[in-house]
C-alpha cells in the first residue's frame, strides 16, 4: 500500500526528502476508479524514475453542470491497493477544500488547442483540467508527469500549458490500453449496459478503418462521412469524428504529416472518446 497523503505540507516533506536523496520523481494524475490503463502509466513510471506519486482527485471544475461529477465512481481503498501492487510509492488524495479553498480565483485557459474537438461540447472542461494539473505539478514538483494518449486533446493541452508557463517538468504520453475487442479502457465503461458494451468496440473499429484509409494523402472527408454514418447506424450519437494535425489538432483535409483520427460519441447516456495515430 502506498503512503497516503491528504495534507499538502506532509506530501511536500516526503517528496522533498526523495529529491534531496537525488531520486527522480514521477507524477501520475488520476481521478481514481483505477483500471489497467492507469496501471500502464504506473508501469511506465517505474522505467522513468525512482519514486512514483499517483494523485487521486475527482476534479469538480472539469465537469459541466449536466455531467457525471456526483456519480463519478469513487473507490479510494481499492485504488490504493491497486497502486500498491503496481509499485506506486505515494498517493496524493486531497479533498476539494484543499484544492479549492474559499476565495480560489485563478483559471488557466489554454487557447486554440482547447477550442476544437471536445472543446465546444464541454465548455470550461480544459480550463478545469489545465488548472488542476498545474496545481498538482506545483504541489508534487515531479521531474516527469505521465498522461494517457486515450485523452489525446488533454495531453496536448497540458503540454501547451507546461511549455507556455515554463513549468520545469517533462510531460510524456503513454499509449492507450484496450480491451481485447479494441474498446479503450475507461472508468466510464462501467456505465455501459451489456447491449451498449457489445456495440462500443465499433468506435475503435471505425477509427482503425479511417486511419488505414487516410495514410496515403487521399482526401479524408468521404471516409469520415462513411464512418460517422456507420456509427450512427450502430446506435452511437456522434459528437465529432475528425482527422487532425497531431500537434495543432486542427482538422486536415488530407494527411501530409503526423496526424490523429479522433472521435467522441454517446452510447445511451455514456460518452466515449477515442483516437488513433494515422
Ligand atoms: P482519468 O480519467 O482518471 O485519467 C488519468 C490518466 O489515465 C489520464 O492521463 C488518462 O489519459 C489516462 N488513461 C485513462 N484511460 C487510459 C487508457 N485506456 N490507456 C492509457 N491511459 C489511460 O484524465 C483525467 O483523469 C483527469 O482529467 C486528470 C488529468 C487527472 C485531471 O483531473
Amino acid at each position: 500500500i502506498p503512503q497516503r497523503f491528504s495534507d499538502l505540507t506532509a506530501l511536500r516533506g516526503c517528496v522533498a526528502g526523495w529529491r534531496a536523496a537525488g531520486e527522480r520523481v514521477v507524477l501520475i494524475p488520476t481521478m481514481g476508479a483505477l483500471h489497467e490503463g492507469h496501471l500502464a502509466l504506473v508501469a511506465e513510471a517505474r522505467k522513468l524514475g525512482q519514486r512514483i506519486v499517483a494523485s487521486i482527485f475527482v476534479n469538480p471544475t472539469q465537469f459541466g453542470p449536466n455531467e457525471d461529477f456526483a456519480r463519478y465512481p469513487r473507490d479510494v481503498e481499492s485504488d490504493l491497493a491497486l497502486l500498491g501492487r503496481a509499485g506506486a510509492d505515494a498517493a496524493w488524495t486531497p479533498d476539494v477544500p484543499t484544492m479549492y479553498p474559499p476565495g480560489f480565483a485563478t483559471r488557466i485557459e489554454v487557447g486554440a488547442l482547447s477550442e476544437g474537438l471536445c472543446g465546444p461540447f464541454r465548455p470550461g472542461h480544459f480550463a478545469g483540467v489545465a488548472t488542476v494539473v498545474t496545481k498538482l505539478l506545483n504541489q508534487v514538483r515531479p521531474d516527469v508527469a505521465l498522461f494517457g494518449e486515450k485523452d489525446f486533446q488533454q495531453l496536448r493541452v497540458i503540454q501547451q500549458a507546461v511549455a507556455d508557463l515554463d513549468l520545469a517538468v517533462e510531460i510524456r504520453g503513454v499509449p492507450t490500453v484496450r480491451e481485447p475487442d479494441g474498446l479503450a479502457l475507461s472508468s466510464r465503461n462501467r456505465y455501459l449496459s451489456p447491449e451498449e458494451r457489445a456495440i462500443a468496440p465499433r468506435l475503435h473499429a471505425v477509427l482503425t478503418e479511417i486511419a488505414a484509409a487516410s495514410r496515403n494523402g487521399t482526401p479524408v472527408a468521404g471516409r469520415i462521412a462513411a464512418g460517422r454514418a456507420a456509427l450512427e447506424v450502430a446506435g452511437f450519437r456522434v459528437q465529432y469524428l475528425a482527422v487532425c494535425d497531431a500537434r495543432t489538432l486542427a482538422p486536415v483535409e488530407r494527411v501530409d504529416g503526423p496526424a490523429r483520427v479522433l472521435a467522441a460519441a454517446f452510447l445511451g447516456r455514456t460518452r466515449l472518446i477515442d483516437n488513433l495515430a494515422v
